[in-house]
């Protein structure tokens, strides 16, 4: 595996993948089996890889947690090349964000809920380093996971409405044995946070299961998955279900759903999500005393 750190060496390497496939894992670093996975199956599906670790600043907010976000070059590089990366782009901030833009990009659809509301700004800043990352790649592919389920409708929306020659893969959402969603920020839980933790896994699978016993009641769904966390320490930042992957209030419940939950901790906020697909023989039973 090749590690470069400028645009000019980036180029120099892909300038000479004459003709191959290139698939594409944009990562923020301080890599974990979630990662790995992208990684993973980027190898399998192309004939060159090539993944970057940029902590991008453009998509945090002023109060958000930039400073703190966990970094290890060293083990990325090593996790990187196990996974199977051809070539590892970790720029600093100045080599991405030389200067100032001459013109912005801003996220329009389907980001005035959940991520894009609590974090105004962010899935601009998102779109803005993924635009100038595709443009120096000039992937085939590129790699995203469904645990940032709204970053992935957002990023496929911009790709659909630009014609950007790149087809978005999505890959499923790779958890601890105990169901927490494996994050970056998951190191910056306490110990007794990380304890409870797993909490937020098992309320989401409550509110899937009353969904898939028929339960149509958007209150009463969202209640049993409070129910769950009814006991725990964390501070629930949202809970709530939309159409998918429109984020749409649910007006039809036999069409996709996602149940998606973002909670605070002390120093650690985590987001996770469950698709719900009634349709299909997966719903248990359909009646109107289920909730
Ligand atoms: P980051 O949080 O590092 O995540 C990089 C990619 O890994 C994203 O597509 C994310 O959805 C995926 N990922 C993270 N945890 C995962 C898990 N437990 N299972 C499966 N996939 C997982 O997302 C970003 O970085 C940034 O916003 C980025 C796209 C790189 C733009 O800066």
């Amino acid at each position: 595996m090749q590690v470069v750190r400028s645009k000019r060496a980036l180029k120099a390497i892909l300038s000479q993948q004459v003709n191959k496939i290139i698939g594409f894992v944009p990562t923020m670093g301080y890599l974990h089996e979630g990662h790995l996975a992208l990684m993973k199956k980027a190898r399998l599906e192309n004939e060159f890889v090539v993944a970057s670790v940029f902590v991008n600043p453009t998509q945090f907010g002023p109060s958000e947690d930039l400073e703190a976000y966990p970094r290890d070059e060293e083990k990325d590089q090593k996790q990187s090349e196990r996974a199977g990366v051809d070539l590892l782009f970790i720029p600093s901030v100045e080599e991405i964000y030389p200067k100032d833009v001459s013109a912005q990009i801003k996220a329009v659809q389907a980001v005035d809920v959940l991520d894009g509301k609590a974090r105004p700004g962010h899935f601009d800043g998102v779109l803005t380093v993924l635009l100038k990352l595709f443009m120096l790649v000039q992937p085939d592919r590129a790699y995203f996971g469904q645990k940032d389920a709204q970053q992935v409708a957002v990023v496929q929306n911009f790709v659909s409405d630009y014609f950007l020659p790149v087809n978005i893969r999505v890959v499923e959402t790779v958890r601890e044995p105990d169901g927490l969603a494996k994050s970056s920020r998951n190191v910056n839980l306490l110990e007794e946070e990380r304890k409870e933790a797993p909490v937020i896994h098992q309320a989401l699978l409550a509110g899937k299961a009353r969904i898939l016993d028929g339960c149509q009641n958007e209150k009463e769904i969202l209640d049993a998955v409070r129910e769950v966390l009814r006991a725990a320490t964390l501070k629930l930042d949202y809970l709530a279900l939309y159409s998918y992957p429109d984020f749409k209030p649910v007006t039809d419940f036999t069409k996709p759903i996602i149940l998606a939950i973002a909670v605070q901790y002390e120093k650690a906020r985590l987001i996770d999500n469950e698709i719900v697909r009634v349709s299909g023989g997966e719903t248990n039973a359909t009646n109107d005393d289920v909730c």
